[in-house]
């Protein structure tokens, strides 16, 4: 992660964080080891709880708290009890500094934690889903603090909802399976950022893809990038592998999974595991059987279909693979660090509510992976920069 070691380089000298107290709520991976040494290399006093009960890497949580100190709450497969215990533990360090990722920390703090909200110098949002909870917040007039929408950078979305899920989803429908993807179709739900990532990598990998919108924008792209697009109800019939990546709620719901073809394989990489109806599906189902980890087998009561549901419904590249690599969490995380710093450094300065990054960082933070990388790109000449900015000159 170059650009995230430079970053920790500059503030492990700067230390533009000293004596903050953050909360960081994240999945607990390798990727985000390196966002919490960097937080502490400036400076921050940071404890780390976990953003989904599947995602925690244990060993990653282990080797936080032995070899840097760091005091982690999170463990893989933890319930929704103690996913909601860890994240109120982690309000009761009293921070001033909130890495959100879902909103779920935010909600509870203004839900329950009132007398705190004074103290906090505001928070960053990592995912789609946490923006559409914050902008809610706003528009009901509770969000009372400002908040760094870090998946609205052009450097995070762009790459991490794209090429980050697009892969890792794959990943993790092939680490719970070990399916052949080609000649399968595969329907993904949603065709935004990682719906374009899943249903791109899908193609590459021989599937037939087949594409569900709600946004007539969004469909007639997703048709003239060569995809069949077509409404659930028809594609639930037509699909061997679903994957939602909407944001939404129930978006395969109980009579998408009457119609599916016996064997089809169903999973979510969504933020939240509400997409699909899985208490629906338990409803018309026996008892379901585990498979192998991560796969759960429903056979369906009316049509004797068996329906394959992986990682219960939650993230399938953090509940059955690793995440995002490395080399695009670089970007998101370098966002997430100097969201950080930005905040800290106008404290006091933000109005309450919902914040982006100014562009000029979003540009410095793609040049450094660019340098990264070892690939240059041109500058515009002087005649280019009057040319553009004239209008004298046209046919
Ligand atoms: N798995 C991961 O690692 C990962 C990474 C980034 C984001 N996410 C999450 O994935 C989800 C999608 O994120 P995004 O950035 O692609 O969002 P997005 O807003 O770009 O795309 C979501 C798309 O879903 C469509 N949609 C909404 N309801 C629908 C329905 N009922 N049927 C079909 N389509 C519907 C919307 O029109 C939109 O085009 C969010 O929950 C986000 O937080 C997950």
């Amino acid at each position: 992660m170059p650009v995230l070691r430079l970053i920790r380089e500059r503030f492990a000298a700067e230390q533009p964080l000293r004596g903050v107290k953050l909360l960081a709520c994240a999945h607990v991976t390798t990727e985000t080891a390196n966002l919490v040494r960097a937080l502490q290399a400036g400076g921050a006093e940071t404890v780390l709880i976990a953003s989904n009960p599947l995602s925690t890497q244990d060993d990653v949580a282990a080797s936080l708290v032995s070899d840097w100190g760091v005091p982690v709450y999170a463990i893989k497969g933890e319930t929704t009890e103690t996913y909601n215990r860890h994240v109120r533990t982690a309000l009761d360090f009293q921070p001033e500094v909130i890495i959100d990722d879902g909103s779920d920390v935010v909600a509870t703090l203004i839900k329950e934690r009132a007398a705190q909200i004074s103290q906090i110098i505001g928070s960053t949002e990592e995912t789609t889903t946490g923006i559409v909870r914050l902008r809610a917040m706003e528009a009901a007039g509770v969000l009372t603090f400002p908040s760094m929408a870090v998946n609205n950078a052009q450097t995070k979305h762009f790459f991490d909802n794209r090429y980050g899920t697009g892969q890792s989803t794959l990943d993790g429908i092939i680490r719970a399976t070990n399916i052949l993807l080609a000649g399968r179709t595969l329907v993904v739900l949603g065709y935004g950022w990682c719906g374009k990532g899943v249903a791109m990598r899908a193609r590459g990998m021989g599937s037939n893809v087949v594409v569900t919108e709600i946004d007539p924008i969004k469909a007639v792209e997703a048709v003239m990038d060569g995809f069949r697009v077509m409404p659930v109800a028809e594609a639930a019939a037509v699909g061997d592998i679903f994957v939602t990546v909407t944001g939404n709620r129930h978006v395969i719901d109980a009579q998408h999974f009457a119609s599916m073809k016996d064997g089809a394989i169903v999973c979510n990489s969504g933020h939240f595991d509400l997409e699909l109806n899985l208490l629906g599906l338990r409803d018309m189902s026996d008892p379901p059987a585990t498979l192998r980890p991560f796969v759960e087998e429903y056979r369906l009561r009316s049509t004797g279909h068996r329906i394959i549901v992986l990682g219960e419904g939650r993230l399938i590249n953090l509940a059955a693979a690793e995440g995002h690599p490395a080399s695009v969490m670089d970007m998101s995380f370098a966002n997430q660090a100097l969201s950080v710093e930005y905040l800290v450094k106008k404290r006091g300065e933000l109005k309450p509510g919902v914040h982006v990054l100014p562009q000029e960082v979003d540009t410095e933070i793609a040049s450094l992976k660019l340098r990264a990388l070892g690939i240059g790109i041109d500058a515009l000449t002087a005649e280019q920069v009057e040319y553009l900015s004239s209008w004298e000159t046209g046919t």
